[in-house]
């Protein structure tokens, strides 16, 4: 019997720094998991579900019991891929111990590799108590979704002087915290890439360019699900949200006009 390919672990993408490219997309459901760990080395149950799936204004009403289900389902299809699942807002700023309490259940319920959680200096020590207590983490800096309030707005970071000097901080101390890869979203090009060669973990971009040591985006952004927005980082690589319309209204103008179903979709037809 052929043998199953080898799970790939936190520790083996912290060893593809400067090497190929780190390739990681999201995934919510299973059947999209099971897409994504054909292909992917990283696979992302990302907050971003909130939006994605449930059509929340923003990241920050997620909750754990959201994240544990879309967990155990995205786990359900990936056997190859290193699964992570992001800490939702408010799991984790508290303290160590709230952190751990939180990681742990995600890793437990899941089955996951490891958590992601946003900050920079001020999640050092937290980040520092999960990794040496067993929990692999993936740092979130630049952008930070879950402090779009605080931001005001998704807007673009390493503007000025001291927003620079803050993301590179924040990657550094990530780094030296322990956590074994740092996603850099919607930061400009050149602080990513000074970034990229100041620290010894990799860097995921989104919105951070190629100087990156890989690249994450979500998976319903280069499907082309949405037609009403698409983020200037996000490629769209199919139309799948025009097609799904097109198949939704041929199936309703079938239906009113008695098309379907046809005599192939029903069960002990009566013959005339
Ligand atoms: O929630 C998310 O999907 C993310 C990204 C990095 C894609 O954090």
């Amino acid at each position: 019997m052929a043998k199953a390919p080898a799970r790939v672990t936190p520790p083996a993408i912290r060893a593809r720094k400067g090497g190929d490219p780190i390739v990681c997309l999201t995934a919510y459901t299973t059947p999209v998991a099971k897409l994504v760990d054909q292909h992917c080395d990283l696979l992302l149950v990302g907050d971003s579900l909130g939006m994605v799936v449930y059509g929340l204004p923003s990241t920050i009403g997620v909750s754990m019991e959201m994240m544990i289900a879309h967990g155990q389902a995205a786990m359900r299809g990936a056997s190859r891929a290193c699964v992570v699942v992001d800490m939702p807002f408010g799991s984790y700023e508290e303290g160590h111990e709230q952190a751990m309490r939180n990681a742990a259940r995600i890793m437990v319920e899941t089955g996951c590799q490891a958590v992601k959680l946003e900050g920079g200096e001020t999640m050092a020590p937290t980040i520092r108590f999960l990794t040496e207590r067993g929990v692999p983490v993936m740092a979130h800096i630049g952008l930070r979704p879950q402090a779009v309030n605080t931001f005001g707005g998704y807007k673009v970071q390493g503007r000025d002087d001291a927003s620079r000097a803050q993301v590179l901080a924040d990657a550094r101390v990530v780094s030296d915290a322990g956590a074994f890869s740092v996603v850099i979203e919607k930061t400009a090009e050149d602080i990513s890439r000074e970034i990229t060669g100041a620290i010894p973990i990799p860097t995921v971009g989104i919105g951070a360019s190629m100087a990156c040591d890989g690249q994450i985006l979500v998976v319903d952004d280069i499907l082309g699900m949405f037609t009403d927005f698409r983020p200037k980082f996000a490629k769209p690589y199919a139309e799948l949200g025009a097609a799904a319309g097109e198949a939704i209204k041929a199936y309703s103008d079938d239906v009113r006009a008695r098309r379907f179903p046809g005599p192939e979709h029903v069960f002990l037809a009566k013959k005339d």
